[in-house]
Order: structure tokens, then sequence, then C-alpha cells
């Protein structure tokens, strides 16, 4: 009968079978899907994978370093770090317009995963996290579509690939228990959704350094908190974002006039509808009392209370 054990030892002989002694090319992108793909293609045809992670800059706290610590080191993928955050950020430079803003990052992402993977010689398959829901979905219309998706990896125009998507015939929570089942660490299993363009789409308007690492740093603290009241489970998605206006504060005998950061976090089956979660008082308090404290330049915290529709869950 049917168990995640016999499905991964069907699942590894089927890609062997495929594969024989050919290469396969698989784009990380740091969430849930394409790690689970490369931990499952790594145990099935172990040195013939090669991973490309273009880390865009727009990340959240410490993913790239898990991405290559957890992959790369613990479970020995071979990954291709492209490190392109100077390039973003100067591609990014002065545009304000979201979907201005998408469409640099995922045309960029594209570009540079394909400048890479022509560099690669003789690869036959490319691999991706392509979910049951994924083809199921294709086709109609998703409240998504109404802002503009870019995901990883692109296909080079004239390289051709034979795909493998072993995930296909699995709903999400799946695809966790075959992570959880692969020995995959809770945190990278049970991540957060995350969008492709990251946090360039949680900076409102301009991106610069200083504001991406004020949205990093209050988000971070967001999700330790979050963490530590034990709600990371029952909240869908929780995030911080940098509206861009400044308001007066005091601070000591003075007067600041400073970010404002907000708080989004929501409850949701799908992420098409969704509802503003509702986080303790006190677990607020702690959150709003740490980011004022220690991320420079913030001295107001919002937290944003509408549902979807009419607000969307990104503010961008
Ligand atoms: P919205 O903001 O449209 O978000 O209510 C619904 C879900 O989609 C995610 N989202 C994106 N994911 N590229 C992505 O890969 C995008 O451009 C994008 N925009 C929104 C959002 O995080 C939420 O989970």
């Amino acid at each position: 009968d049917w168990t995640m054990g016999n499905f991964i030892e069907m699942e590894i002989n089927k890609i062997r079978e495929q594969v024989g002694d050919k290469k396969v090319l698989l784009g990380l992108s740091g969430g849930v899907d394409s790690s689970v793909v490369g931990v499952l293609l790594q145990k099935a045809i172990g040195d013939q994978l090669t991973c490309i992670f273009v880390d865009h800059g727009l990340l959240r706290k410490g993913e790239a370093e898990q991405v290559m610590d957890s992959l790369g080191g613990k479970f020995g993928l071979n990954i291709i770090k492209v490190d392109a955050k100077k390039r973003f950020l100067d591609k990014l430079a002065g545009v304000s317009d979201p979907e201005k803003k998408r469409k640099i990052i995922g045309n960029e992402f594209v570009y540079l995963f394909d400048d890479e993977a022509t560099k690669l010689d003789g690869i036959d398959f490319l691999a991706q996290g392509t979910l049951y829901t994924d083809i199921v979905e294709s086709g109609t219309e998703t409240a998504q579509t109404i802002k503009s998706h870019h995901n990883v990896g692109g296909l080079p125009e004239d390289m051709q690939f034979e795909l493998i998507e072993p995930l296909n015939t699995l709903f999400k929570d799946e695809v966790r228990a075959l992570g959880i089942e692969l020995g995959m660490p809770e945190a990278l299993v049970w991540r957060q959704p995350f969008p492709g363009p990251g946090l360039g789409i949680r900076v409102l308007g301009e991106i610069t350094e200083e504001k991406l690492e004020i949205v990093r740093d209050s988000d971070a603290i967001l999700r330790e908190e979050i963490a530590n009241a034990g709600l990371d489970r029952d909240i869908w998605q929780y995030f911080t974002v940098l509206p861009g206006i400044r308001s007066v504060g005091v601070m000591g005998d003075g007067r600041t006039y400073d970010y404002t950061v907000g708080i989004r976090a929501v409850t949701s089956i799908d992420g098409m509808t969704a509802d503003f979660a509702r986080i303790p008082w006190d677990v607020l308090q702690k959150i709003s009392v740490r980011i004022v404290n220690e991320v420079d330049h913030v001295n107001r915290i919002v937290y944003d209370i509408t549902s979807k529709p009419p607000a969307t869950v990104e503010w961008e």
C-alpha cells in the first residue's frame, strides 16, 4: 500500500531509469518545492545533479546562508551560487512602479539562470518543483495573475531540456511530508510562502540598500517572536513592509523623524482570500518594542487589519 517511504523508493527508481547517466539541472529558490526536488534528486542521482541558486539580494535574513549550509552542506547538493545582489539593485535603482519592479526582477532572474545554464556542458534534463495543483490550476484565472508572476527557472531559448517533475502528483502537504521523510529541517519544510520578487515588493516604491535592511531586520524579529509564541504554523504568512513614510516620534529628550514599519499577518487556505491574523496584543507589543529598539530609523509600528479582498496579502 501507499506510504511516503514507498513513494520515495519508486520515485528514485523512476528518476534513475529516466536519467540514466545523463545530467540534470535544477533552479533552487530557497522554497520548499525546489528544495525537496533537490534532495530527492541528490538521493537518486547524486553528482549528476547541478543546481543553480541566484541570490538576488531580496531574500530574507539568513535565507541564502540556509540554502548553502543546509542543501549544499548537510545534503551535499552541488550548487552554483550566483551572487547578483549588486546587479539587481543597480537595475532597480530609481524604479518605483510595482509591476516594473516585478518585471525587472523576473527578467534578470531568467537572464542570470540562462547565462549559468549555458556555461554548463551536456545537460539533458531540467528538474522543476511543479505540484499537482500547479498543473490543475494552470489555464484557469487565479487571483495571482492580477499581479504578474515571476518564479525561478527560465529556459534558455536555444537549449532543449527534457523536464523532470517528481512532485507533479503531490499536494503541498504531501510535499512537506516528503521533505520530513527525507530528513529535511522543519524550518525549511514549513517555510511560509514567499514571493519570487522577495523583499523587492515589501520595500514600497524605490528600493535602496538602507530600506532593504530595515525590512530584513524587522522581518527577522517578527518571525522570531511569532515562532516564540508558537504561532508559526497557524498563520499563513507574516512579514513586515516598509511604506516609506516617516513620522514624528520622541526618544529621550529629542524628537525623531523616522520610518514606519507595517506588520502584515494573514490566515488563509490558498492565498486567494485571506483574513488578518488575530495575533494576541502582548505578542504584538513585544514585536513592536523589539523592532523600534533594535532596528535603526524606525519609530512607529502599524498593524494591517484588512482582509483580502479588498486588500491583497502583499502591499505591492
Ligand atoms: P497577493 O498579494 O496577490 O498575494 O494577495 C497572494 C500570494 O501570492 C504571493 N505573491 C507572489 N508570488 N510572485 C510570487 O511568486 C509574485 O510576484 C507574487 N505576488 C504575490 C503572495 O506572497 C501571497 O502568498
